[in-house]
């Protein structure tokens, strides 16, 4: 499906890219490449807008059990809405739940310490603001740079969330974040991998997952 066929509610200041189509067609791919058929999926979309791609990611999913979406911008929870109402059966919608949370919180909050994902998608502000200027909105920023947080407390969010046989999927530009990546795999014992998956144009898919299964 094509992006100009897809009607998604979303804010005047961010509209997602056919990069955010791309990431949840390669996870649903991968998902049935690596998972039994009736694997139950336990989802994450981190940092979901809208909610584009976790919801297009179900939709080429029949064993999905629970999707959830984490999302510091409160606005975005509207949108959200009218979203799984267009796209999502009551069956699907039934096993969405939307946090409005950053995932610094969300992580040190011990009412989710025991969730774990099998697998998380996410395309997440990966701009540097030392490399690039910020504009006049401030929404708009923070779908583009980290504010109160940074590209490797997302990598230790991940690594924290991640199930020992779940993938994780997450888009990123190579000049801006493959330094945190390298350095993030220094620091971690040597049963994590990140790797770069595919890439198109300027964007680089990531996948994380335990070696040590
Ligand atoms: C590049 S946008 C992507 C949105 C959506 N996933 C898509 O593909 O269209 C990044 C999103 O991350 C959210 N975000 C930024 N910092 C965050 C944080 N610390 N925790 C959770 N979400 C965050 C932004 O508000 C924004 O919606």
């Amino acid at each position: 499906m094509s992006l100009k066929h897809l009607k998604y509610c979303q804010p005047e200041f961010y509209k997602f890219s056919e990069d955010s189509l791309f990431l949840a067609n390669e996870s649903s791919k991968l998902i049935k490449d690596n998972f039994p058929k009736n694997y139950p999926i336990r989802g994450l979309d981190l940092c979901s807008g809208c909610g584009v791609v976790g919801i297009e990611t179900m939709r080429q999913l029949e064993n999905v059990f629970l999707f959830h979406f984490l999302e510091l911008q409160g606005l975005f929870q509207g949108f959200f809405h009218k979203n799984t109402v267009f796209f999502l059966n009551q069956d699907e919608r039934n096993k969405v739940k939307f946090y409005n949370s950053d995932f610094d919180s969300f992580s040190s909050s011990k009412l989710y310490s025991n969730i774990k994902y099998n697998l998380i998608v996410s395309n997440p502000p990966y701009f540097k603001k030392e490399k690039n200027r910020e504009g006049a909105d401030k929404r708009r920023n923070l779908c583009r740079f980290f504010s109160d947080s940074d590209f490797t407390k997302f990598l230790q969010f991940i690594f924290a969330f991640l199930d020992k046989k779940g993938i994780a999927l997450f888009l990123g530009r190579d000049s801006e974040i493959e330094y945190d990546i390298k350095t993030f795999l220094e620091k971690k014992s040597k049963d994590f991998e990140i790797i770069k998956y595919k890439s198109v144009g300027l964007t680089s898919l990531f996948m994380g997952r335990f070696l040590d299964k």
